[in-house]
């Protein structure tokens, strides 16, 4: 509970109980193709599969205020003496509202605004596999007087690749074509020459008018919270051409005390087959053939359509999230492990790093080692697609071992001004696939054909690859590319994008990452060592699974090589170094000034099974609390850096206490509660957690300011002035690793080769908790007790009814429902 809204747990919505939250708070409409953003007062903007190439409505980021345009309805309400204008979401207008409630659900927003006596239900979502976004309207009087008045819709079209909308004017305010057909209006801009596509903004009742042409319904130097239409009362039918298209419909507001209507807007994204022309009529000039659309609109003017398209909504996410639900004494871990965590790794899932409040959907589509890594927080809910993933992603590996850093969603395609050299990229593509396999049992994607980037399967003079062969090469190139101390090469950057050893750039116009030459360059991280250790061990597990004990032999000596290399050369006395830059100098080790110890290689090296056997995986871990923890998550390194440092680039760019100058980068906090939990510190990794867990930040979210139910990438570190302040929340790698940590790591409900593995880890005071687990077809309802009050260490497990050995239940050879009992403690 906050100033700003509550949970309700019981139907999987964080209610927002007023407008004026500290910033514009997200929600995403969309699961397949067609997404929209949605804030709590209706911004956003909506796409099909490219937020790039294919924006189908505009939106200003950045804007003054924040948060302007989107999905508008505007009730012009003619009852009393005087019209009053107003907005269900509050804005753009803000008259004010008796009152406001928008429950953010699963793929849906739902909006309710209330003045005078009308109230106005707005609730916006994208049916499981249709490109249509829907906007359930229900208008109610709820007072003792007669409404009378009129309903305005409102969205404005983007000319579909949201760069050139942005910035070509001279050409795009010469483009803007519409066609209306009744309630129907087509944005037909560019459908002439070479697409075949285009947008339907429609009602599903009668209309009394409609306007295309944005200087109609807004005007020239109004803004939308003084629309001129609105304020008018009456549509002009505007019919646009050229400047700035927009879609707005007229209805008529007649409503008795006590009376209710319900009507529905849909806008949708259609592929119109051939042929694509007409013969043109009068109202019709343009001669598109709209036969495509109109089969959308009249399938939702059908009674009970619009309802049943919510219920399959619905029933698409109970059975997402049925894939893992649970019960454990506390709340907030809870919520966000049944509800939240797993939604929002669904839009990393859908979105990677493409569009959100912080990223436009022009700058990065898919990101190599981000998309990998999201694949942990998806792969229970989602094992086919999940396994598509993969395939696409491994494509964009170069057969030289590099990865193109980013792809784009539409084409596939690697995106060649970033390029690659991101020398940690390949080896996520490990882990990805490994936790794959173990989830679904289908090691046959490893036989899978997979093209690298630059050899094309077609191409016969070579043998065509596979997954496994992208996996080998990933191990390969990491040990090849070493440098003086033995440790792998940095390239740009590793995981940390902002530690640039190879970058010296005193030139602001370019880009840190790309800046400079990795060619001979001898950077090495110790980040990616780790990283390697944890990528071998993995393919090592997948060999021995495989039977092919001679190839886990070959990557064992591998894994050991590095392992040797890592102890011997970057342990700095009391926590592992973090890098040697350029000039062989330690990042990270007590010898320098600033940034003295980093989070990421105690993380990783303890995940790679570094430390283990001679106390350094504790004390590295014991630096980390000392040196590096805080109440708001664990920063990322200490001290801040207070100047430029030109051998290590951007990181030194940002003000203490910000990202990743010791900001709290919560997906890095991640690996060290993994750690703690591979040293059976259940309290610790729990505390940990809470730390930077949302649903827990509700108490002082004034502070936080971000959306209280999906994780943020930062949180301000102690250095800034501004600490506990939370920063891009929603497509951060935060939310797999997240999952990871409760589910695998906590809970300790582990996917393994041999079946479902039960190995918790959880704080002692917790009396047990339960957790219904879908895996390869059959349901896990597993119990833990704890009755000694351990945080880890297996008594006893029983699988239905009958003790068994172990802590790994096979998976039943046809699916049925498995009841698992386990007892902790040490008996
Ligand atoms: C940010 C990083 C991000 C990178 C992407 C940097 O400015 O600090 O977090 O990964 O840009 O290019
Ligand atoms: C965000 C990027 O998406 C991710 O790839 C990177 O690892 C982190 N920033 C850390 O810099």
């Amino acid at each position: 509970m906050s100033a700003y809204g509550h949970f309700d747990d019981a139907s999987r919505e964080y209610v927002i109980t007023r407008p004026d939250t500290p910033l514009p708070w997200l929600n995403y409409l969309g699961q397949d193709d067609f997404f929209g953003l949605c804030t709590n007062t209706g911004g956003g903007y909506t796409f099909w599969r490219d937020a790039k190439l294919r924006r189908l409505t505009r939106y200003r980021y950045n804007n003054v205020p924040l948060d302007l345009g989107g999905r508008y309805l505007y009730v012009r309400d003619e009852s009393g003496a005087e019209p009053v204008v107003w907005n269900p979401g509050w804005k753009p207008t803000k008259t004010a509202l008796d009152s406001y409630e928008c429950r953010v659900g699963l793929g849906y927003t739902s909006i309710t605004g209330r003045k005078d006596g009308l109230q106005v239900t707005q609730r916006m979502f994208v049916p499981p596999e249709e490109n249509t976004e829907i906007w359930q309207v229900r208008l109610a009087n709820v007072g003792d007087r007669r409404i009378t008045g009129r309903l305005f819709s409102f969205v404005e079209f983007a000319f579909y690749e949201a760069q050139n909308d942005a910035t070509n004017l001279q050409r795009t305010l010469s483009i803007g074509e519409v066609q209306v057909q009744g309630s129907a209006i087509y944005h037909v801009t560019e459908f002439r020459e070479r697409r075949d596509h285009y947008t339907l903004f429609a009602c599903t009742d009668e209309v009394a008018g409609f306007d295309t042409s944005r200087e109609a319904f807004v005007g020239v130097h109004e803004g939308l919270h003084e629309a001129r239409v609105p304020s008018a009362g009456r549509a002009t039918g505007s019919i646009a051409r050229g400047w700035n298209p927009i879609g707005a419909h007229e209805v008529v507001i007649d409503l008795q005390p006590g009376e209710q209507r319900d009507l529905a807007f849909v806008l949708a994204y259609v592929e119109q087959p051939e042929p694509k022309f007409v013969e043109p009529t009068a109202a019709a000039p343009l001669g598109v053939n709209t036969s495509a659309g109109r089969a959308v609109l009249e399938h939702y003017q059908q009674p009970g359509a619009v309802d049943e398209a919510f219920a399959r909504l619905r029933r698409y996410w109970a059975d997402r999230l049925g894939a893992f639900q649970g019960s454990t004494p506390n709340e907030h871990a809870t919520r966000m492990l049944n509800t939240w965590n797993q939604y929002q790794c669904m839009a990393t899932f859908n979105l990677s790093r493409s569009a959100s409040l912080f990223e436009t959907g022009i700058g990065r589509g898919m990101g190599f080692r981000d998309s990998n890594q999201d694949l942990l927080g998806f792969v229970h809910m989602i094992p086919e697609r999940a396994r598509q993933r993969l395939l696409d992603i491994a494509a964009t590996q170069l057969s030289d071992g590099t990865c193109y850093h980013q792809y784009q969603p539409l084409t596939k395609k690697g995106n060649a001004d970033v390029g690659g050299d991101f020398y940690d990229d390949h080896l996520w593509l490990v882990l990805s696939t490994t936790a794959y396999v173990k989830e679904t049992g289908d090691a046959s994607i490893l036989d899978e054909p997979c093209a690298y980037a630059d050899v094309p399967l077609a191409d016969a003079e070579r043998p065509a690859s596979t997954l496994l062969d992208h996996l080998e090469l990933s191990l390969a190139y990491t040990l090849a590319k070493r440098g003086p101390h033995g440790l792998p090469l940095i390239g740009h950057a590793d995981w940390n994008d902002c530690l640039n050893l190879n970058c010296f750039s005193t030139e602001p116009n370019e880009s840190f990452q790309l800046a400079g030459d990795v060619e001979g360059s001898t950077a090495e991280s110790v980040m990616i060592a780790g990283l390697f250790l944890g990528a071998a061990g993995e393919m090592e597990r997948l060999y021995d699974h495989l039977g092919r004990t001679e190839d886990a032999r070959r990557v064992r000596a591998g894994y050991d090589d590095m392992l040797a290399a890592l102890e011997s050369e970057a342990w700095d006395g009391e926590w592992y170094t973090r890098a040697f830059d350029a000039a062989g100098e330690p990042v990270g080790s007590h010898v320098n000034d600033e940034g003295r110890i980093y989070i990421e290689s105690q993380g990783w090296a303890v995940l790679g099974g570094a430390g283990l056997s001679n106390g350094r995986a504790r004390r590295a871990l014991d630096s980390v609390a000392e040196h590096l923890s805080t109440d708001n998550g664990i920063v990322l390194q200490q001290p801040a850096y207070t100047r430029y440092h030109l051998e290590l680039g951007e990181i030194t760019s940002y003000p203490p206490g910000v990202k990743e100058n010791a900001g709290i980068f919560c997906h890095n906090n991640s690996w060290i509660h993994l750690a703690h939990c591979m040293l059976g510190d259940g309290d610790q990794a729990f505390e940990y957690y809470l730390s930077v867990c949302p649903s827990a930040k509700q108490s002082q979210i004034d502070t936080y300011r971000l959306e209280p139910y999906v994780y943020a990438q930062t949180i301000d570190g102690k250095d800034s002035p501004t600490f506990g302040q939370a920063k891009n929340s929603w497509l951060t790698g935060t939310a797999a690793w997240t999952f990871v940590v409760l589910s695998q790591g906590i809970l300790g409900i582990k996917p393994s080769y041999d079946g479902l593995t039960i190995d918790p880890c959880i704080p002692t005071i917790w009396d047990g908790y339960e957790v219904t687990r879908r895996f390869r077809g059959s349901t896990f309802h597993i119990t833990v007790s704890n009755p000694e009050h351990v945080s880890t260490g297996v008594q006893r497990v029983r699988v239905d009814g009958e003790t068994v050995d172990g802590t790994t239940i096979p998976v039943p050879a046809s699916p049925r429902v498995v009841q698992v009992d386990v007892v902790l403690g040490a008996g």
